[in-house]
């Protein structure tokens, strides 16, 4: 269906027109002053000069024009020529309900779906999720879910990091200390056991003690290093732990990032594009875009407009090792081979905005990517504690994305419980839903590329603009449809009457908005846009619920009208907060 925008477009168009002007002028904006007008148009002030005249001549003729129309229930010109605009509420009334009847609530499929990768997650195996992975997975999946409900075939894929030295490092540690296990013996033949060697909670200890140890023994750190490359290079004892080390580690973060609601469709990783890096680098020296460069192989991607230098793109070390570089690039080979996408989306860290700039432009320079493929970097700040510092434990350490979810149930479930007698255990699984609508709310309803302050107390907070606020709406919304169910009224009728009062009409037009939002955010990949308009949205709705009688309404009609409004509320809200990636509860 028609955005609400696009019908006031078109009509102010024609009247346009129908006065002897260009219909391109006939185009309005929300008002930016409610108080006035809902919707405005500029068009006769921008079209004075090209028809020599004043603007307040276009403007009156256009206005003639729209004497009787049924969308508008005033129009005004004012001087010196803009044109004021309110909605008929009979018009109104009758695009909520075609709105209501449409399950993807007036939002528009894209005209030409495209297929799109969306690198995300970026976990590292063997360390435990810290809560710089946060951003990655809460911003992308967001990404994800938006595009998808736009109708593009999205696929999420975590881009696991698993090639680096990080892999010789706890294999070093392993062997030293448990030096007798066959992976370290070069003369075992039989098969490995199928069991890993250590736990999930092992291996969190093993990774930072070894990197610890590199960081003050060379020996040990030069150990590592050839770890890693016999790793690479078909050690078979150190694959087959390679591989323990990979399925409990996945194992592990499939967990987390489903208690955070984030999805994979692919769970690839740096490895999977090892197999394409031989043919690729061969490729680029055949064809000439690869040259020396004090050993190392590089490709130049400088280019002359640059303000600051763009260092070349190693493709590889003077050592003929491969870098995370050449891994990307790969893997750009991989998804072109495998899927095809028209566009990548990577969401990662802002600092390596740089490198990304790199990685592109050598992917376009040597056709590793099509010419019409997009490549798009979402690069987000960081989160920061209280005192303006990356995030910390108390104690001052590297805070874990677990810990941190648990703070935050635990600090919910004290709220609930403070709130109202609650049943402990329900309250529990309620604090678990609401803690998360904290955590990504607070998140993204910030813009994704700047740094933001993880403040505990206002996340949680029941007011103002956070999640659990929305949710709170969400759940009194349901809390009236229940009783109005229970006493017998039927819900998914959606007959509305014209808005008898101000506040009426003010949630029914913010309720109108929700496609063009929609659309705004899935253009610039910006989901704070949805934040804000979900808290005006429910803002809206909370003062139009203290000014309104609704259960106790007496025209049977009417109150029909009014839970069809909630109804629709309700529905623009949980459908939001579903792309923003989190829920609500039935009570709270
Ligand atoms: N594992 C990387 C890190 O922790 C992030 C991966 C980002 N994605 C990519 N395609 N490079 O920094």
């Amino acid at each position: 269906m028609q955005q609400i925008i696009a019908i006031i477009d078109q009509v102010m168009g024609d009247a346009f027109e129908k006065a002897g002007y260009d219909r391109k002028l006939g185009k309005t904006v929300l008002s930016n002053r409610p108080d006035l007008c809902e919707y405005q148009c500029n068009g006769a002030m921008a079209g004075a000069k090209a028809y020599h005249c004043a603007p307040f001549q276009i403007a009156e003729a256009v206005v003639k024009e729209l004497e009787g129309n049924p969308i508008f229930s005033d129009v005004q010109m004012v001087k010196p020529g803009f044109i004021n605009l309110k909605l008929d509420n009979a018009f109104l009334a009758d695009y909520l309900k075609q709105m209501s009847t449409d399950e993807n609530l007036s939002v528009e499929k894209a005209a030409q779906p495209k297929k799109i990768i969306i690198d995300y997650g970026g976990a590292n195996v063997a360390k435990p999720l810290h809560v710089g992975h946060l951003r990655s997975a809460v911003i992308g999946e967001t990404i994800k879910r938006i595009l998808r409900f736009k109708g593009h075939e999205v696929i999420g894929d975590v881009h696991l990091g698993d090639w680096g030295l990080q892999m010789g490092l706890i294999i070093t540690e392993l062997k030293h200390r448990q030096p007798e296990l066959p992976y370290f013996d070069p003369g075992f033949e039989g098969e490995y056991p199928a069991e890993a060697p250590f736990t999930i909670g092992e291996l969190e200890e093993i990774y930072p003690c070894a990197s610890g140890k590199s960081k003050e023994d060379a020996a040990y750190k030069e150990e590592a290093m050839q770890a890693t490359y016999e790793l690479q290079h078909g050690n078979r004892g150190y694959f087959a732990l390679w591989q323990h080390i990979l399925s409990v580690s996945i194992e592990d973060l499939k967990k987390n990032y489903g208690n955070l609601n984030v999805e994979f469709d692919l769970w690839k990783k740096e490895s999977d594009a090892q197999p394409y890096i031989p043919d690729m680098v061969q490729r680029l020296k055949d064809e000439g875009y690869a040259h020396e460069d004090q050993g190392a192989l590089v490709v130049d991607v400088k280019e002359e407009t640059d303000t600051k230098e763009i260092p070349p793109c190693m493709i590889l070390k003077s050592d003929g090792s491969s870098l995370y570089n050449t891994t990307d690039l790969a893997t750009l080979v991989m998804r072109r081979e495998i899927w095809d996408p028209d566009h990548v989306i990577y969401v990662v860290d802002k600092r390596q905005e740089l490198y990304f700039t790199q990685v592109f432009r050598c992917a376009r320079k040597t056709h590793i990517v099509k010419d019409e493929t997009e490549l798009t970097f979402l690069g987000f700040g960081t989160m920061n504690g209280k005192d303006g510092k990356p995030f910390k434990t108390r104690s001052g350490g590297v805070m874990r994305l677990e810990h941190l979810i648990a703070d935050i149930n635990e600090e919910m479930f004290k709220k609930i419980m403070e709130n109202h007698e609650a049943d402990p255990d329900e309250a529990r699984e309620t604090a678990k839903t609401v803690a998360l609508s904290a955590i990504k709310y607070g998140d993204l309803s910030n813009q994704a590329a700047k740094d933001y302050i993880f403040d505990t107390d206002k996340f949680t907070s029941f007011e103002g603009n956070t999640g659990p606020y929305i949710l709170y709406t969400i759940v009194r919304i349901k809390s009236i449809l229940n009783r109005y169910e229970k006493e017998g009224g039927k819900l998914g009728e959606y007959s509305y009457l014209p808005a008898q009062n101000e506040s009426e009409k003010a949630l029914s037009l913010k309720l109108t908005g929700f496609a063009a939002v929609i659309e705004q955010a899935a253009q610039e990949l910006a989901p704070h846009k949805i934040c804000s308009y979900i808290y005006e949205l429910a803002n809206e709705f909370n003062r139009f619920y203290h000014e309104t009688r609704i259960l106790a309404c007496e025209d049977s009609e009417r109150k029909a009208s009014l839970i069809a409004l909630l109804e629709l509320t309700r529905r623009v809200l949980e459908q939001s907060i579903d792309l923003l990636g989190f829920d609500a509860p039935e009570r709270m």
